[in-house]
């Protein structure tokens, strides 16, 4: 019995503009994991999937060409890669990741699955074939994904992100602590990224000109991060992002709220993370901020907090 995992991801800076070319840098937040243990079965029972949580019981055959399941496509794109049928074998998932919170739950389950197939099929997928796999399971999750959260996923490494270039890692100058935030509203990305399309398209100067301020400050925030001071401006050009974020059309009531609690408290800035309308959050902090900011974070509606450092 084998346990493959892989971590959640966390934007930092640049959703939504990364999908039409802009840059976005991102981290893995490692305290998030999903998991998938291969257990051999009895011969003649096939590929099965078994959710440990939620009871789910998935049977996999290479019949169905594009399966809207995407756990049953993960497992047959490994098995097409390979050039396998499938093995007598159960793979269960766990993953303490949350759906809809904006943290790359899909891709991080879907690459666990993925390794946890390929090696049990003796030939353990390489990052890049793995990358490219998962990458096509996110279209299937949200249609034009820009890679940035199988890349991060896969790799386990911070990355300066332009869609169709080879990812880029950067430097932390000084370590930075950020918090990170659950809202406690699941939303989909899918949404998100179809919602600021159409914007897009009914008006390309407008929101493209939006996009491109996003790109222009996730520039700036590289130079910041790298050269390790001026956690004020650094916090500053979170705000900046969040506001155009906001201008996109991705952020909601509470989720403005739960920014403004942040900064009210001492944050240096805070910003939604991935889709946005829901999801995640991320605040950017001196660590003994964290026991207060996180109490007034849960009073203003937000489900759960986490430190996450990047060095
Ligand atoms: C989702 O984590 C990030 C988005 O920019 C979508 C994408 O890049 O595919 C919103």
């Amino acid at each position: 019995m084998h346990v493959y995992s892989a971590p959640a991801k966390i934007i930092l800076f640049g959703e939504h503009a990364v999908v039409y070319g802009e840059p976005a840098i991102a981290a893995p937040f490692k305290t998030l994991q999903a998991q998938v243990t291969a257990t051999p079965a009895p011969p003649g029972s096939g590929l099965s999937i078994l959710g440990a949580a939620d009871g789910l019981a998935l049977h996999v055959s290479l019949a169905n060409d594009r399966p809207d399941n995407a756990l049953i496509y993960a497992a047959q794109l490994v098995l097409r890669a390979l050039g396998k049928q499938p093995p007598d074998l159960t793979l269960e998932l766990r993953s303490n990741i949350p759906i809809g919170g904006g943290f790359g739950s899909g891709a991080a389950v879907s690459a666990a699955l993925m390794r946890a197939l390929s090696a049990a099929l003796g030939n353990l997928l390489s990052g890049e074939a793995l990358n490219s796999l998962v990458y096509q399971v996110e279209q299937l999750h949200h249609g034009t994904p820009s890679g940035i959260d199988n890349t991060v996923i896969v790799y386990e490494q911070p990355v300066y992100f332009v869609r169709g270039r080879a990812p880029e890692t950067f430097k932390v100058g000084a370590p930075l602590h950020f918090l990170v935030i659950d809202s406690g509203v699941s939303a989909s990305t899918r949404e998100t990224v179809s919602a600021v399309r159409r914007l897009y398209t009914a008006d390309q100067a407008r929101y493209g000109a939006i996009i491109s301020e996003i790109g222009a400050l996730v520039r700036s925030a590289r130079q910041l991060i790298e050269t390790g001071s001026q956690l004020e401006a650094l916090g500053e050009l979170m705000n900046a992002n969040h506001a155009l974020l906001r201008a996109l059309s991705v952020s909601s009531t509470h989720l403005d709220q739960l920014c403004a609690v942040a900064r009210a408290q001492g944050a240096y800035g805070a910003k939604l993370s991935g889709g946005g309308r829901g999801g995640s959050l991320i605040a950017l902090i001196e660590p003994d901020l964290a026991p207060r900011l996180s109490a007034a974070l849960r009073q203003a509606g937000a489900a759960q907090t986490w430190l996450m450092h990047l060095a």
